[in-house]
């Protein structure tokens, strides 16, 4: 592999596109983050990964790992599909530190023909980096499920070990099912769905990528669910990501979730998130990509896709809100600060890897409009209303502009990333995310700021690259 492994990492080096603080792979398609979790006096990260190609086969776990969730060292791949339990792709998973090893549960997919099968399976990272596939888990009463059984996500509660599992029932319908452990076996114990309500009720035909998490008091179910048609305008794509609230008062066996499903992130590309909690922070990483997405231009220089910026979550008065992680400031190289009153300003210094910060004060609306030939972006937001688009993307998806609803009605706060090719915009102070891709061909322009009324304080910072090159 090393020959053409140097001459593609070459091609991702040089590609204006790559980015520079977000996590990619300098080779082929990587998708969800799996595995993420703390050992070692270290954060590790993997992720869905074929480092052969840029299509949706050959599923490794590639592995990073990092001090601060900022600055990422890559490791030789975790997990590759060479067994007769995992065959046609090592797929997502999540992992558990036990003092020494980082024990790592995924879903071994087989394909015979027409036939899927897929097999809950356990593997040991051991110190010095050698992994030990220990092989399928025994798991008893997965019956009434077809193929689609995926995603292991372990979690605690008390002393017992679970495991929650996106799965579809025989007759088509997605949902979760709870395994408990039990000496050396899993156990079934609760199957759980719901009806989504994104402008009427429907059903899903698969749920991936589940987690369970408690934050603060509040238990949270993460899932996305699959074949859901939305004729609203504030999303549009049948691969949603989203959160339930929880009542695990009688513990996992019985939980239930609420019929109010909540999205992530109302931008153009979020799915598959993760998360972890450490010394008392809950942090969520995802995938900026869906499962059926368009070819991207970057494709000819050998890589696709990336992953979002790690997200710090709260629960405050009944509302989740997302953070960027506090640490990603220790990237600001440079910064400039204005303020502004109602009227019409231009500013310079948008650049490939820069945050736009503004605080806004009795402000009903402003428009944003940053130039970057076709591919430019604009937000707007307007009795709180915001608008994001963007220009011409450089690839086949066309899908072009997102609408969010704030619970506010004066637009607040914005906090606006860029990296080569990304974007994600978090709005009100963490009230939410809207995230996308778009592959400019040219260097950002003057950026365009309207104020209906009011007045902001805004700061543009440069973020350095945070890659520890090899
Ligand atoms: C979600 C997903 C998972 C699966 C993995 C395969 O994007 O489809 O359900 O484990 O990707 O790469």
């Amino acid at each position: 592999m090393s020959e053409s492994w140097q001459w593609t990492t070459d091609k991702f080096t040089s590609d204006p596109w790559r980015p520079c603080y977000h996590i990619a792979a300098a080779t082929g398609l990587i998708n969800d983050p799996n595995g993420f979790s703390f050992h070692q006096g270290h954060f590790q990260l993997f992720y869905q990964w074929n480092p052969f190609g840029c299509e949706h086969k050959n599923k490794h776990w590639g592995h990073f790992s990092s001090r601060d969730l900022v600055h990422w060292q890559s490791h030789a791949a975790a997990l590759a599909p060479t067994d007769w339990f995992d065959k046609d792709g090592c797929y997502s998973g999540t992992a558990v530190s036990n003092g020494e090893n980082l024990e790592l549960y995924y879903t071994g997919n087989v394909r015979n023909g027409e036939q899927r099968l897929s097999y809950q399976c356990k593997a040991l990272l051991q110190p010095g980096g050698k992994v030990e596939k220990l092989g399928p888990l025994t798991i008893e009463g997965l019956d009434n499920y077809t193929g689609h059984v995926r995603d292991p996500k372990f979690f605690r509660w008390g002393e017992q070990s679970w495991i929650v599992l996106g799965v579809q029932t025989l007759d088509l319908q997605g949902g979760i099912s709870l395994l408990q452990q039990q000496d050396q076996r899993w156990c079934e114990r609760h199957y759980v769905t719901k009806d989504i309500n994104f402008g009427h009720p429907q059903q899903a035909y698969m749920w991936e990528c589940p987690d369970l998490l408690q934050l603060d008091d509040q238990w949270l179910l993460l899932a996305c669910p699959q074949g859901i048609h939305s004729d609203s305008a504030e999303y549009n794509s049948t691969n949603l990501s989203g959160y339930f609230t929880v009542d695990m008062h009688a513990g996992p066996a019985e939980l239930s979730i609420s019929n109010d499903f909540q999205l992530l992130d109302y931008g153009f590309e979020f799915y598959a998130p993760q998360t972890l909690q450490h010394q008392g922070e809950t942090v969520l990483i995802g995938w900026l990509g869906l499962p059926d997405e368009a070819e991207h231009p970057t494709v000819a220089h050998n890589w696709t896709q990336m992953l979002g910026l790690p997200r710090s979550l709260s629960w405050q008065d009944g509302y989740l809100l997302q953070q960027p992680i506090a640490a990603i400031r220790e990237l600001i190289s440079g910064q400039q600060q204005h303020s502004y009153g109602a009227g019409k300003h231009s500013l310079s210094g948008i650049s490939r890897s820069c945050l736009l910060e503004m605080e806004l004060t009795a402000c009903g609306a402003f428009q944003l409009l940053l130039p970057c030939g076709d591919a430019s972006l604009s937000i707007c937001a307007n009795q709180g209303q915001w608008v994001i688009e963007r220009g011409e993307l450089g690839c086949a998806n066309s899908d072009k502009k997102r609408v969010y609803q704030s619970r506010s009605e004066n637009p607040t706060k914005l906090q606006l990333f860029i990296d080569s090719s990304s974007f994600e915009l978090f709005v009100n102070d963490g009230e939410a995310v809207l995230s996308g891709r778009l592959f400019p061909q040219q260097a950002w322009g003057q950026a365009q700021l309207v104020l209906d009324d009011g007045q902001v304080a805004l700061t543009l910072s440069q973020l350095r690259n945070s890659w520890i090159e090899e």
